[in-house]
């Protein structure tokens, strides 16, 4: 008579359903720092919205100079006015938000002349921002989860090297998490042979300020065949549909949030190694309430 006792069909269904929903379920990576005005670091993890905050940017390194963090009106890295974000780091971690460094950015002034360029600049981000030490740490104490190569620049050389050398330091205990912010066209013209050594963790494509692979007027054709190109043409961890949060974040690519989670999502998250969305940037998602409306959904 056990045969009888099955679950009712509905029931199964929507178990299997559910099941599935978890399955896909993605995360939401945002770019924090370049705008005094998004509210403070505490507040972005607070909010819940976000597995990855990614602390933006270390905008001069290489060639070698003294690398520089900018924070726009956050803080004043050059004083030592920034350490106070340790605690701000560590309590982001508690919650299980990795937090990450991003070097280069639109603006600053950044390249690496050379394998032993690329060395220092590892060893350097190792000691001042990693598990190493060094006196004058610009975030102070908090150990950053890893770097994130945000290179627009087109100069795309010895960042191999640099991923190489980063990767390396997980053999020393914490893991050094690797991810990219490449533009959507395939193959990014500043991160093309860094992202050829597959040791990125997440690779975030930016599918803005470029029409040719991004959603335009409610056409996704584009956006969709670009994220086929990218999840076939590159090994990483996972990828993400990194988008404007709001209509004054980029020049063009803006998805409102009813088209994300209504077509283009569903139409991307069982291609390749989907992860979720990352959002440029914080303070555009706190103007628009972008991540608080698709959280559910992406
Ligand atoms: C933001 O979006 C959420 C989810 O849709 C909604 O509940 C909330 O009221 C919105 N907040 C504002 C300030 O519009």
């Amino acid at each position: 008579m056990a045969a009888k006792l099955r679950w009712p069909p509905v029931l199964a269904l929507l178990l299997v359903a559910g099941m599935i929903g978890i399955a896909s379920a993605g995360n939401i990576a945002v770019y924090w720092g370049q705008n005094g005005g998004e509210g403070t670091l505490a507040e972005a993890c607070n909010s819940g919205n976000y597995a990855y905050v990614i602390v933006s940017f270390l905008s001069s390194f290489g060639n070698g100079q003294t690398p520089v963090l900018n924070l726009a009106g956050h803080c004043d890295p050059g004083s030592g006015g920034c350490t106070g974000l340790t605690s701000d780091i560590q309590g982001c971690q508690s919650q299980g938000i990795k937090v990450l460094l991003s070097l280069g950015g639109g603006g600053g002034n950044y390249g690496l002349s050379s394998t032993d360029d690329a060395n220092s600049v590892a060893n350097y981000l190792w000691d001042n921002y990693l598990g190493g030490s060094s006196s004058s740490r610009p975030l102070g104490a908090a150990v950053l989860d890893g770097i994130d190569f945000d290179i627009e620049n087109g100069n795309s050389a010895h960042y191999d090297d640099l991923a190489n050398a980063l990767s390396a330091f997980s053999a020393q205990g914490k893991k050094v998490y690797l991810t990219a912010a490449p533009q959507c066209p395939y193959p990014d013209a500043s991160l093309g042979p860094a992202l050829q050594t597959g040791l990125f963790d997440n690779v975030w494509v930016q599918f803005y300020n470029n029409p040719v692979c991004e959603y335009t007027n409610g056409d996704d054709t584009n956006l969709v065949k670009a994220w086929g190109t990218w999840t076939s043409s590159v090994k990483a961890g996972s990828f993400y549909l990194g988008l404007p949060a709001s209509t004054g974040a980029a020049g063009s690519g803006y998805i409102p949030p009813g088209e994300l989670t209504g077509t283009v999502i569903p139409a991307i998250q069982g291609v390749g190694k989907y992860g979720g969305i990352m959002l440029w940037s914080r303070f555009y998602d706190v103007q628009n309430n972008y991540s608080d409306q698709v959280k559910g959904s992406v």
